[in-house]
């Protein structure tokens, strides 16, 4: 299997959102950050822009919701049509209604852990989840640097996902760049989030490529 690359567009020129998703075309998802100014200190976009950039873009959406009160919020991102839409455990307040709500909509239903967040609680719970977003950095801005002391979440993700038979994404979001991708690789993961290694780079395709085959050397056998 190869290692999916989703570019997240928060390091993209909003100004140019349709060349940028032309930019990313042989991507796997393109990973949209809604952030709300409260859950964390950073405002992006609601759900009108969303629904542009699913209506423009060449590949699905892997929605990232850092926002309060996804119970309430998160079921819209479905129903406009996203691949995926995971929300921050910290911020839900029934992650499991939730996760089933999204899922009977038609979308994969995603739960995020912030860096402090301890993973235990969410171990019995894979089976209720189609993705487990382990943020690499505190959530709220691109361009910050990897924190490699997460990656035993990634670990114990691993395990139980072979203990328990269920086929979960595991995806890292934060500071991913060529040398980073290969350690959350090593630790588990299989999705991988990119922003301003793949924007800032002059081919964002061949920077996509790149990613690609860093992270599937080191892919587990899964
Ligand atoms: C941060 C966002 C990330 C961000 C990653 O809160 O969730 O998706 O865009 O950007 P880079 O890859 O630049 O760290
Ligand atoms: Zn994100």
């Amino acid at each position: 299997m190869a290692a999916r690359i989703n570019p997240s567009i928060l390091s993209a020129d909003f100004a140019n959102m349709e060349r940028d998703l032309q930019r990313i075309s042989g991507a796997d998802y393109v990973h949209v950050d809604v952030m709300d100014n409260h859950f964390v200190p950073n405002l992006t976009f609601g759900p009108q822009m969303v629904e542009r950039v699913q209506a423009t873009s060449p590949i699905p959406l892997d929605v990232h919701l850092m926002i309060e009160d996804p119970d309430r919020w998160a079921p819209q991102y479905a129903e406009l049509g996203a691949f995926s839409v995971t929300f921050h455990a910290e911020a839900a307040t029934a992650p499991v209604t939730l996760a089933r709500r999204l899922r009977g909509l038609g979308a994969r239903a995603g739960v995020a852990l912030s860096p402090k967040t301890d993973v235990g609680a969410y171990l019995e719970l894979l089976p209720e989840f189609d993705q487990v977003l382990i943020m690499t950095v505190e959530p709220g801005f691109g361009g910050q640097r990897f924190l490699p002391h997460v990656m035993p979440k990634l670990t114990q993700l691993r395990a139980a996902a072979e203990r328990l038979g269920v086929d979960v994404w595991l995806q890292v979001d934060g500071g991913v760049t060529e040398e980073t991708i290969a350690i959350a690789a090593d630790a588990g993961a299989d999705t991988f989030v990119a922003g301003s290694s793949v924007f800032g780079a002059e081919d964002a395709g061949a920077a996509i490529t790149a990613l690609r085959d860093a992270a599937s050397a080191h892919l587990h056998g899964h």
